[in-house]
């Protein structure tokens, strides 16, 4: 279970001052999925940063599990899965060498761990690049990694940021398997997009955010039926105007449009 209680994060000083998330609250439950979806710059990045304890909230606080990350980020994280936005895996060690190391800082070790990696190897399709070094990799055998690396220690609860970005149809789809099993098991999964088509065939629930506020929260019919719009993306495009309708407001929404127009509807999505 994670939860977000009023946060607040802003970078720099008082010259120049960035409020990357003002006041957000949402909360998402075991066992269903949650999206939180929102334009470029939105703070979707910084609210999960926050959730995996790379970063500590200006106000407010976040809390897996009951466990607040400020406070026990040790804790946080052997209940926590996270694939960052950049996927950040250790160039010089294979891809088994990074899901092993990070087993091992989760406790697992032997036969338990090996035959763990294996069946992540499976799932996501890794044979072909497990035991070659990681440097130069492609975008997607990156993104593997990382995943496998964020799964190893079967977290309860899972965080995912852009889950899709580089990964081919087969790979989505697997990724879509994946997430879908994690709420059969009754885990909590929580991952960004902002890409409606995206979540829309997968997400439990939606938190729309823009410029670091929540939008809208709820189902998809819920959000359809807030902002009286059929079409789910007409209704997230109404939501992130909801309680604002300046410029910056009309800027993020044209991203949205744009980030949405080429997108293919061939399965690729998740
Ligand atoms: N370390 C930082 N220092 C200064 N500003 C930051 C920092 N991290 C984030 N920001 C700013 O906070 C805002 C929110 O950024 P964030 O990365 O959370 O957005 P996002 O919703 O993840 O966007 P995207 O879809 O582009 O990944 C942006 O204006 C960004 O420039
Ligand atoms: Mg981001």
């Amino acid at each position: 279970m994670i939860e977000v209680h009023n946060l607040r994060k802003t970078f720099g000083n008082s010259k120049q001052l960035v409020t990357a998330v003002d006041d957000v609250s949402f909360s998402a439950p075991d066992g269903k999925i949650t999206a939180l979806l929102g334009p470029n710059g939105a703070g979707k990045s910084t609210t999960l940063r926050v959730l995996y304890t790379v970063i500590i909230p200006t106000q407010g606080r976040a809390l897996i599990d009951g466990i607040d990350t400020a406070l026990d980020p040790l804790g946080v994280r052997e209940r926590l899965g996270a694939l960052p936005h950049n996927a950040g895996i250790y160039e010089r060690l294979s891809a088994r060498e990074n899901v092993r190391y990070f087993g091992r800082l989760n406790g697992l070790k032997g036969a338990e761990l090996e035959d763990r990696i294996e069946a992540l190897v499976q799932q996501l399709d890794m044979q072909k690049f497990i035991d070659r070094q990681a440097k130069g990799y492609s975008q997607g055998q990156k993104m593997k990694t990382a995943l496998a690396r964020a799964l190893i220690h079967e977290p309860k609860n899972v965080v995912l940021d852009e889950p899709t970005n580089g990964l081919d149809v087969m790979a989505t789809r697997a990724l879509r398997d994946i997430i879908n099993g994690l709420k059969d098991a009754g885990k909590c999964v929580l991952f960004s997009s902002h890409i409606m088509q995206e979540v829309a065939s997968l997400c439990d629930d939606l938190v729309i955010i823009a410029g670091g506020q929540v939008r809208a929260r709820g189902s998809a019919d819920e959000i359809r039926e807030q902002t009286g719009c059929d079409d789910l993306e007409d209704a997230f495009v109404a939501a992130l105007g909801l309680t604002d309708d300046d410029d910056s407001l009309d800027v993020a929404n044209q991203q949205v449009r744009t980030a949405q127009a080429p997108f293919p509807d061939d399965g690729a999505t998740l």
